[in-house]
């Protein structure tokens, strides 16, 4: 394939609805495999990638999107390899382009975890092999994958109407799980503090997305109302990987935003509350994090199986979304 022809993941709304479906199923699909003792099917898997390499070039820190990563690579035979922003020559002594092309030429795909959404892009536009986004400043759509299988696991969006509620930042995370729960139906509504909104080309997306799939998508500055008859509170970090230097100010300006029992009393009954990790108390209490409504660590785990999902898919099937797993 020429890399115009290779499919890549880089954000959910680059998918069809179907398209972003067959990912959770197949996610669910892994999960089961992984945990069955059923050796002919793991083999089977093993054989997939056996002999070759999944590259992770990783700019930033991370835990999940590593060990995922590199777990799903293990699982169908590759060897993965990480590489750290120490370890290559991305966009240092060597333009990215060159790196680019050689680290390709090698890899049977590049999970990459960079600062800039562009360098996303950039990879995609010059790569040989499938480039898969594990988080830029725009996008993370491995977690998305992994917080629908954990919602529907849970909730059930297919049988039930559901409502989720986000009360924090707009980026990256958000900006996948927004578009990932209209796809299948669940109304979305985003608090966030005066003076942080939701990107334009998200709220556009999404208001098409909710218009099509006959849900509600509201964003506010209210977290009260957002979290009203709620059957998902979910949150993340207040100061994002890069941002540290912004803390205080960022502190600040989410003063009201803690997720806790009053914000939770008014959610729907038996609501879930998810969290894509790393925590910290300003966010949520301990309370809500540790409580008996908290899926924060299935969610964490469902990780892995997003992973196996994304490379059986746009790796081993080279984006043949109607391939059998
Ligand atoms: N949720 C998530 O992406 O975690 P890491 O930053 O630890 O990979
Ligand atoms: N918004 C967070 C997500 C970490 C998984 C960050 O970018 O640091």
């Amino acid at each position: 394939a020429t890399p115009a022809e290779i499919r890549h993941l880089i954000s959910i709304k680059d998918l069809s609805d179907d398209e972003f479906k067959s990912l959770i199923n197949r996610a669910e699909y892994y999960k089961k495999i992984f945990k069955s003792n059923d050796s002919t099917e793991l083999q089977k898997q093993h054989l997939k990638l056996l002999g070759k390499t999944v590259a992770l070039i990783f700019t930033k820190r991370s835990t999940r999107t590593r060990i995922s990563t590199e777990g799903a690579a293990a699982f169908f035979g590759g060897q993965p390899m990480f590489l750290g922003k120490d370890d290559i020559q991305l966009g240092v002594n060597e333009s990215f382009y060159d790196t680019t092309k050689v680290v390709s030429s090698m890899v049977s795909c590049i999970f990459a975890r960079v600062n800039r959404h562009q360098d996303i892009l950039n990879l995609a536009k010059d790569s040989s092999v499938p480039i898969i986004n594990a988080l830029c400043d725009r996008f993370h759509p491995l977690q998305a994958i992994c917080d629908m299988l954990t919602i529907k696991e849970h909730l059930d969006y297919e049988n039930n109407k559901l409502k989720m509620a986000w009360i924090g930042d707009a980026n990256n995370v958000i900006n996948d799980m927004a578009i990932a729960a209209l796809k299948l139906g669940i109304d979305v509504s985003v608090a966030t503090p005066p003076g942080i909104e939701l990107e334009r080309e998200i709220k556009d997306a999404g208001e098409r997305v909710a218009a099509e799939n006959n849900c509600q998508f509201t964003c506010t500055h209210d977290s009260l109302a957002a979290c009203k008859d709620a059957h998902i509170l979910v949150t993340d970090t207040f100061v994002s990987m890069g941002e540290e230097f912004a803390k205080e100010a960022k502190l600040k300006q989410f003063a009201g935003f803690q997720i806790n029992s009053n914000l939770c009393s008014v959610a729907a009954p038996n609501f879930k509350f998810m969290h894509c990790l790393p925590r910290h108390e300003e966010e949520v209490t301990e309370e809500v994090f540790y409580g008996e409504n908290s899926i924060v660590f299935e969610e964490a785990e469902n990780r892995l199986y997003a992973a196996m999902a994304a490379i059986d898919i746009f790796v081993n099937h080279k984006g043949d979304f109607n391939s059998k797993p």
